[in-house]
C-alpha cells in the first residue's frame, strides 16, 4: 500500500458575501471549487510533484496533506491512517504532525525573525520531546546545520544575516529537526537564483537518500519538477488532469494541457 493516498480530495473556498449584503441585494452564495475530486498516491521514499499554473489548487492540496486544511469532500492516507478523520486522537495528532513537515517558497513564513538559528531548530526538538537535556539539543542542532551545509557557528546568527539560498536551507534542517517520514516542499525554490536552486535541489535529493524521506514536491516549473520527481501529477484549475513519470510525461504529453505547459518552457520540449 502508498505511503500516501490523496483520495478524491476536493476543497471549496465560500466567496460569497456576508449574509446580510445576500439578504438586501439577493446575491447568490458563490462557492469556488479550489481542488476538484484530486486522486494520487505517493511510495514511500519517492517524490510526487504536482505541476499548475498559479491558482490552480498546489497549495491547498498540500495545506490538507499536512492537516493544516481539512478538505471539503475525500481522504488522505498516511501510513495506512486517515489524516482527516474526526475521530484521530490527540496522541496521533500530535504523532502526524512531527512526521510530516512542510518547506514554504518563502523562508520567512516559517522563520522567526528574532530568533537565532539554534532556537529556531531546537523549538520543535522540545516541542516534540525528542531530546531533554540541554546538552543534547544543541548536539542536535550542530548536526542538522552539518546536514544542510551550514555550520555549528550559524546557531548564534539571525535569518536576516544569510543569504535567500542559506536561508532556505534553514527552512530544510528546521523542516528535519522533527526527523520526519515526508517533507512537502511547496515551491520551495522558486524564490532563489537557478545556480543556488540546483544547489537546494540537490540537498534536498541527498537528504533524501539518507533518510528515505518521501516528498510531495510542488512547483510551477517543470524544469525543476523533471529533476526531482518519480512522478508528475499536472493540475489545471483544480483538476488532475494527467499523471505519469517524467520521462513519459515529455516525451508524450497526452492532455493539451501539459503539452502547452511543456511548450511554454524554453528548449525544454526538445531534450
Ligand atoms: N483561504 C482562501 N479563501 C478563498 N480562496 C482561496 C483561499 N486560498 C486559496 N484560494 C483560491 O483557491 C485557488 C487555488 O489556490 P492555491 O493557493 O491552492 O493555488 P496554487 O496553485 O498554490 O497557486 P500559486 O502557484 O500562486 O501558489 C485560487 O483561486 C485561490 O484564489
Ligand atoms: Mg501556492
Amino acid at each position: 500500500m502508498s505511503f500516501i493516498i490523496a483520495n478524491h480530495l476536493t476543497r471549496q473556498y465560500d466567496l460569497s458575501d456576508p449574509w446580510i449584503v445576500r439578504m438586501l441585494t439577493s446575491n447568490k452564495r458563490k462557492q469556488l471549487t479550489a481542488v476538484d475530486d484530486v486522486s494520487f498516491s505517493i511510495d514511500k521514499g519517492t517524490t510526487y510533484a504536482l505541476v499548475g499554473e498559479s491558482g490552480s489548487g498546489k497549495s491547498t492540496i498540500a495545506k490538507m496533506v499536512v492537516g493544516l486544511l481539512a478538505p471539503s469532500a475525500g481522504a488522505i492516507t498516511f501510513d495506512g491512517k486517515m489524516i482527516n478523520d474526526e475521530t484521530i486522537s490527540k496522541a496521533d495528532r500530535q504523532r502526524l504532525r512531527r512526521r510530516i513537515q512542510m518547506v514554504f517558497q518563502s523562508p520567512y513564513a516559517s522563520l522567526n525573525p528574532r530568533w537565532a538559528v539554534g532556537d529556531i531548530l531546537k523549538e520543535p526538538i522540545r516541542a516534540f520531546g525528542l531530546f531533554d537535556s540541554r546538552a543534547d539539543q544543541d548536539k542536535r542542532v550542530n548536526e542538522l546545520l552539518d546536514q544542510v551545509g551550514l555550520s555549528a557557528r550559524d546557531a548564534n546568527k539571525y535569518p536576516h544575516e544569510f543569504s535567500g539560498g542559506q536561508r532556505q536551507r534553514i527552512s530544510i534542517a528546521r523542516a528535519l529537526s522533527s526527523q520526519p517520514d515526508v517533507i512537502i516542499c511547496d515551491e520551495p525554490t522558486s524564490a532563489l537564483d537557478v545556480s543556488v536552486q540546483a544547489q537546494v535541489l540537490n540537498l534536498l535529493k541527498t537528504l533524501q537518500k539518507e533518510f528515505s524521506l518521501t516528498y510531495l514536491f510542488i512547483s510551477h516549473d517543470l524544469a525543476v519538477v523533471s529533476t526531482m520527481a518519480n512522478k508528475i501529477g499536472v493540475l489545471n484549475e483544480g483538476k488532475l488532469v494527467e499523471e505519469a513519470v517524467p520521462s513519459q510525461l515529455f516525451a508524450k504529453p497526452e492532455n493539451p494541457y501539459t503539452k502547452m505547459l511543456i511548450d511554454a518552457v524554453p528548449d525544454f520540449g526538445k531534450v
